[in-house]
């Protein structure tokens, strides 16, 4: 499946290529955005999303720019800084975003091949990572409890969509399928863009892995029912202190985690540890437009201008994480919170 890619003079020109998240269950359908703004617009409206995917894109729009302008003079290579500059701020909160933008634009000495050249392989990292933190947090939880598949609950997505590659905490949960180590994924519906019950299922549909669909608040009413081994969230951005951005809706499954004692494993690319950002209270959590909560399907469901808060992503304490996982370590910021927790808990 072609998530986020380039397309070439073969494909009519320079283009960045999304599957389009916005439509899918429904519909695949994929986008050639052939210019800066229309990236930042597809950005901002999450036809791209999750915050590896987010930083291929960011660093193949880039590219695009740097082919669009070119780069031999001081007048393009500005040029091509601005666009740079706008697609890295189209969303806030995922540093994935920021650091793709970044590397391709380090490469903008060499031309526009070398930058592109440097958007594959912040691709090609994706994958490389994705897998060998996958293979790291699906270790864990087995060594926790050997005896037994597992019941996995998640929150957004964070699969192949998000990722470009094998996906972060729903790669650990897809590699835990593989391995038949899997009795059930429940997937939180993901208010109000709803990216657990249209991306998450559909690729644990695709996977042939057993799921089921929750309303957020069931999460942690599952947790404390006994229906949950362990929790498994990506990650936005993690401060140096271990405090951890993800989508909005993580921070209660994680307190009803340490309520009763299982597992709250985070997911993500080193990179996501952000040593600039000193804790979770440094974090610019988006806010995004009030219709997306007024408004069902495009259908209103409250009273016409009702005022509405809309943070996109909440931030879970380190105290509550018990580990992070990454694709060269297993760390937790809270040693007392992981040593309190077991998958071992009686059915
Ligand atoms: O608003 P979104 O859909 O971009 O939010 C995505 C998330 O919160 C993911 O959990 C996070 O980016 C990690 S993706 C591997």
């Amino acid at each position: 499946m072609r998530i986020v890619d380039w397309a070439g003079d073969d494909e009519g020109g320079p283009a960045v290529v999304l599957l389009d998240q916005r439509a899918l269950p429904e519909r695949t359908e994929h986008l050639f955005l052939r210019g800066v703004d229309e990236l930042v617009a597809a950005i901002r409206s999450l036809a791209v999303r999750g915050a590896p995917s987010l930083g291929i894109a960011g660093a193949f729009g880039v590219a695009l720019a740097a082919h669009l302008h070119g780069t031999a003079t001081p007048v393009a290579v500005a040029a091509v800084g601005d666009a740079a500059q706008r697609i890295a701020t189209a969303r806030p909160t995922a540093v994935g975003l920021e650091l793709g933008v970044r590397r391709a634009l380090d490469a903008l000495g060499g031309g526009p091949a070398a930058v592109l050249a440097e958007a594959r392989a912040v691709a090609a990292d994706a994958a490389r990572v994705n897998d060998a933190a996958t293979v790291r947090a699906a270790d864990l939880v087995q060594g926790l409890c050997p005896d037994r598949p597992l019941r996995a609950l998640t929150v957004c997505n964070t699969g192949p969509l998000a990722t470009g590659a094998g996906g972060t905490a729903l790669g650990a949960i897809l590699r835990l399928h593989e391995r038949g180590a899997l009795a059930e994924a429940l997937a939180c519906e993901t208010r109000p863009l709803l990216q657990g019950a249209r991306l998450t299922v559909w690729e644990l549909a695709a996977a042939g892995a057993p799921h089921r669909l929750c309303v957020d608040s069931a999460g942690p009413a599952a947790i404390a029912s006994g229906l949950v081994d362990v929790v498994f969230a990506g990650a936005d951005r993690i401060a140096a202190n271990g405090d951890v951005a993800n989508k909005i809706g993580t921070y209660m499954l994680a307190c009803a985690a340490a309520r009763s004692g299982i597992p709250f494993l985070v997911v993500a690319p080193e990179e996501t540890i952000d040593p600039h950002t000193a804790t979770g209270a440094d974090i610019v959590v988006e806010e995004r437009g009030a219709d997306e909560v007024r408004e069902h399907g495009g259908v209103l469901r409250t009273l016409a201008g009702t005022p509405v808060y809309n943070p996109a992503f909440d931030v879970t304490p380190f105290e509550l994480v018990t580990a992070v996982v990454t694709e060269s370590r297993a760390w937790s910021p809270a040693p007392s919170a992981a040593a309190g927790r077991s998958v071992a808990a009686p059915r």
